[in-house]
């Protein structure tokens, strides 16, 4: 493949529920490895947006993954692709142990020695973890299973990480671990594309940014642009 095709290449989409778009001619695009994120307020669309790209939300409209078309393909044909998806809210099994869970996103490798490497480089990501591979997930900190969440769905190896909403909730301190974790991530060649309410996190970590508003991409830029953009601060950096 040649490095010029985007790893995600969104155009005109729409998308919505029961009849009723919430997106509307939505375009978005990124590289292969890059670090992307939507900032936007409470409804604007940016669930929506991460679902659509995983098959969970019928649209119209193209979402290209390496130039193949997505739109029309069922939710669990998108996971081998390449994407994995961590969605709002802490998803663990609380009664499985960290190890357990964690492994549960390799659950189409079979190579032992390929899953191996792929629990070492989740557990190199996220060194707490490997200190609870055997303590029960319903018993971390709120942050720790986000980290777990965010550990299942590496295990998958993706090119391409949606991330849903990852600091809500979290206390300051824990929201730095996460912002160090990141940026890790993303150095070790995984393209991200990070939805938050916390823009001063996700202009933080990214390079590039959108504006969502209401279903709308109003804005994008380079995370420096839009963190100088008076309309950004005075609207979501509280400047
Ligand atoms: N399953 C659903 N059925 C019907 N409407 C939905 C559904 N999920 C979301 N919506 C509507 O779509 C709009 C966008 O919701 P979405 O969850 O994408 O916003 P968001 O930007 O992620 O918000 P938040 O920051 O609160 O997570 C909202 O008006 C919401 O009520
Ligand atoms: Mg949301």
């Amino acid at each position: 493949m040649t490095s010029d095709v985007p790893l995600l290449s969104i155009a005109d989409l729409h998308a919505g529920y029961d009849g009723v778009d919430v997106l509307h001619a939505v375009s978005l695009s990124m590289a292969a490895g890059e670090f992307v994120c939507v900032i936007g307020a409470n409804t604007a669309g940016k669930s929506t947006l991460l679902r659509t790209v995983s098959g969970l939300v019928s649209a119209r409209g193209s979402i290209r993954f390496e130039g193949q078309e997505l739109v029309g393909r069922p939710a669990h044909r998108i996971p081998g692709l390449g994407i994995a998806h961590v969605p709002e809210g802490r998803h663990v099994f609380p009664d499985m142990s960290v190890d357990e869970n964690v492994m549960l996103g390799a659950f189409s490798v079979r190579d032992a020695a390929d899953l191996g490497r792929r629990r070492e480089h989740v557990l190199e990501m996220f060194p707490r973890l490997r200190e609870r591979l055997g303590q029960a997930a319903g018993t971390l900190s709120g942050g720790e299973q986000q980290m777990v969440a965010i550990g299942r769905a590496l295990m998958l190896a993706p090119r391409l990480l949606l991330l849903d909403e990852p600091s809500h909730g979290l206390a300051p301190k824990v929201v730095d671990e996460l912002h160090d974790t990141f940026l890790a991530i993303s150095r070790s060649g995984t393209g991200i594309l990070l939805v938050e309410q916390n823009t001063a996190l996700a202009l933080s970590v990214a390079s590039r940014g959108y504006v969502l508003e209401s279903g709308r991409i109003v804005l994008e830029g380079t995370s420096a642009e839009l963190s100088g953009n008076d309309a950004v601060r005075s609207a979501y950096l509280g400047l």
